[in-house]
């Protein structure tokens, strides 16, 4: 199992590549916002990036030190979960794969229901799309973690959904690493 590698690292090389290379193999890992790679590659990466964890640091520190507005701007570039665009198949790779791992594609009718109803008063509330990491979650977790979230106050829901997406991107970044080892 490559699990078993200490070292696992990214191909191509984070280290060696010039910007333009760079965000053409890393861009995606936000969320249509390759800015982020961009400002990651200009903050200076060495070999050690060549880690999906030490990347997922530096890329992590550029959007938590983003202006607010840049960081709604990335939770708004996420689809919604079970939502119009996953039925239609007009989500990333990376998106359609969580969310079918987390069985979102699997949905009976009550369930995306519930989800349109969840998805339409967490945004009317704050402006931008529910995002949570889905990995290792089921729907049931999910929809848990939604309502209860819709509790919380703007503040506390940019900064968690901004600590979700960092996660996303290091879940990104790790899948890629483990592909190619
Ligand atoms: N969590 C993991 N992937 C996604 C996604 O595509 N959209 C949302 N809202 N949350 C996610």
């Amino acid at each position: 199992m490559s699990s078993h590698h200490a070292a696992l690292c990214l191909h191509p090389r984070p280290s060696e590549l010039s910007l333009n290379a760079f965000i053409d193999h890393y861009g995606d890992i936000y969320e249509h916002s390759p800015w982020v790679a961009q400002a990651a590659w200009e903050a200076g990466l060495t070999s050690a990036h060549d880690a999906p964890d030490t990347l997922a640091d530096l890329m992590g520190l550029q959007l938590q030190q983003a202006r607010s507005g840049q960081q709604i701007s990335v939770i708004q570039a996420h689809p919604d979960l079970a939502g119009k665009a996953a039925l239609a198949g007009e989500l990333t790779q990376d998106s359609t794969s969580e969310q079918a791992g987390a069985g979102l594609d699997q949905c009976s009718p009550e369930e995306f229901a519930r989800f349109e109803a969840l998805n339409a008063s967490y945004k009317e509330k704050f402006g931008f799309p529910f995002v949570i990491a889905v990995k290792g979650l089921d729907r049931h977790a999910i929809l848990q973690a939604f309502a209860e979230r819709l509790d919380n106050d703007a503040a506390t829901e940019r900064r968690t959904a901004i600590e979700q997406i960092i996660r996303i991107a290091r879940l990104r970044l790790r899948a890629r690493a483990e592909q190619k080892a």
